[in-house]
């Protein structure tokens, strides 16, 4: 007999079920966050894409001590607009312009690592963190949480232990091309002419350096990668993947953007797509409009559900912003927006933290199940790599010592060159 006809147990039933119905209403009324600001203290924001860093390089050498964090003007990211829009957790890009691949993106790589460690020590508003954990109770010290994150494989010079090492230096997440192919994956961008192949999208290495990452608990970032490599990455992942900074094809075909048969099988991975809010993809033109930016929200809702979707803002690597979202103060703006639009608490929720956390969650649960996975020691053969600066090891021969005393010819001055045009061209058309 069910409880609320059997006599004895009906008043019982009747009285947990009135509780019950009382407690839901008075969490609809907590739960109707009168206004954005309390919701997002609540829920602080975890952003997925930032080229602060970036900026540092180009704007200041990297020299700290010569500006104040607090407040840095010419860009969209400092300490005090970080606070106003509630970015708890900034993933930090260390990029190095594809035009280092194949030189010295590694140091270059080395030293982007070193300016965010530095930025996230040296001010006491900032905390580095390397797990789920730690990134977690950051909030309940009030700090906001620096994750690094790798913006290319170019960056690993087409080595696992260099992989490691970055690892080990506090890198999280790596996204596994810019806009130039690597020897081992493809980008969706063609501007770069290097490493075209026909069965370029996941080489046997690339599908090493996949493994490699599921094993340590890096992030797999599948921005910039081209449609057939983020597919082959999907199916061999043991992890879930994030689009760190990409936003929807279906609402704007930039390549950048990710279509929806790819979307589905990042629901099947349990991955996540962190919206990018730079114009050129949001609307596929130099200006945007916060509802813009909202209808990639609801149409990626509508195709994978709330539970895949985060924020990727793009600030510093990015041009043009929508009106209304010119800076990181702004992300209240957007999730006003989108309350507009009637998402409720838990979806919200999910887009600004929980999402995120799931995942790096469960990264680090593929990771343990790993644990008894030695160091792959898996090498790209030479031929793939095709790298005149790569140093084979032989005996020197005296006598070509001599002719050409420090290689000069491969890698010298002539690349410094070059390098700073590509440096000088990215700045001008190419970051993101
Ligand atoms: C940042 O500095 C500018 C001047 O350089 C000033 O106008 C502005 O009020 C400062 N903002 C904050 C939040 O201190
Ligand atoms: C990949 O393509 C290159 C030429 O584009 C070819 O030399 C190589 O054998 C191919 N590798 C595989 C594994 O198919
Ligand atoms: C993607 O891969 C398929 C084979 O797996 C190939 O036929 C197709 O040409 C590739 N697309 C591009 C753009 O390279
Ligand atoms: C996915 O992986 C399986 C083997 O695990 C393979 O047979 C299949 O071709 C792969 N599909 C893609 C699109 O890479
Ligand atoms: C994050 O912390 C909250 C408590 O503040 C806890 O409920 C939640 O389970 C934590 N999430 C993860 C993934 O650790
Ligand atoms: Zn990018």
């Amino acid at each position: 007999m069910p409880p609320w006809k059997s006599g004895k147990h009906a008043l019982h039933f009747w009285m947990q079920f009135l509780k019950t119905l009382v407690v839901f209403s008075l969490c609809g009324i907590i739960s109707a966050y009168s206004n954005v600001h309390e919701l997002m203290s609540s829920y602080p924001l975890i952003d997925g894409h930032n080229d602060l860093a970036l900026q540092l390089r180009i704007r200041h050498s990297n020299c700290l001590s010569r500006i104040d964090l607090h407040n840095v003007s010419k860009v969209a990211t400092d300490i005090s607009r970080l606070q106003a829009g509630h970015v708890q957790t900034q993933m930090f890009a260390v990029y190095v312009l594809c035009g280092a691949q194949q030189k010295d993106a590694v140091r270059l790589t080395l030293e982007q690592i070193d300016v965010v460690r530095r930025m996230c020590t040296e001010y006491h508003e900032f905390e580095l963190v390397t797990s789920v954990q730690e990134l977690n109770s950051s909030k309940d010290r009030g700090k906001i949480a620096c994750l690094i994150s790798i913006e290319g494989g170019h960056s690993i010079d087409s080595s696992l232990p260099a992989l490691r090492m970055f690892y080990q230096l506090g890198v999280r997440s790596m996204s596994l091309t810019h806009s130039c192919n690597t020897p081992w994956a493809e980008s969706s961008s063609d501007f770069y002419n290097v490493f075209q192949r026909q069965n370029n999208s996941l080489t046997p290495f690339g599908k090493a350096v996949v493994e490699e990452m599921n094993r340590l608990g890096m992030i797999v970032d599948l921005s910039h990668t081209s449609w057939n490599t983020t597919l082959a990455v999907l199916n061999h992942s043991k992890a879930p993947v994030i689009f760190s900074h990409s936003s929807s094809y279906s609402i704007c075909n930039h390549n950048r953007n990710v279509p929806d048969s790819l979307l589905r099988e990042l629901k099947k991975n349990q991955g996540l797509i962190m919206v990018n809010l730079h114009s050129q993809f949001i609307s596929c033109r130099d200006v945007a409009s916060i509802s813009h930016v909202a209808d990639h929200f609801d149409h990626i809702r509508k195709v994978i559900g709330a539970e895949s979707i985060g924020i990727g803002g793009d600030y510093e690597g990015a041009t043009s912003f929508p009106q209304g979202l010119e800076d990181v103060s702004k992300y209240p703006a957007l999730i006003q927006e989108l309350m507009k639009r009637n998402w409720t608490e838990y979806e919200l929720a999910g887009v600004l933290r929980n999402n995120f956390l799931r995942v790096f969650d469960k990264v680090e649960r593929v990771r343990d199940q790993l644990r008894s996975n030695l160091p792959s020691e898996v090498q790209i053969p030479l031929e793939e790599v095709q790298n005149p600066c790569r140093l084979v090891l032989r005996r020197p021969d005296p006598k070509s010592l001599l002719s050409n005393p420090s290689s000069r010819a491969e890698c010298g001055l002539p690349d410094l060159l070059i390098l700073a045009t590509v440096l000088m061209l990215s700045r001008l058309i190419l970051i993101e």
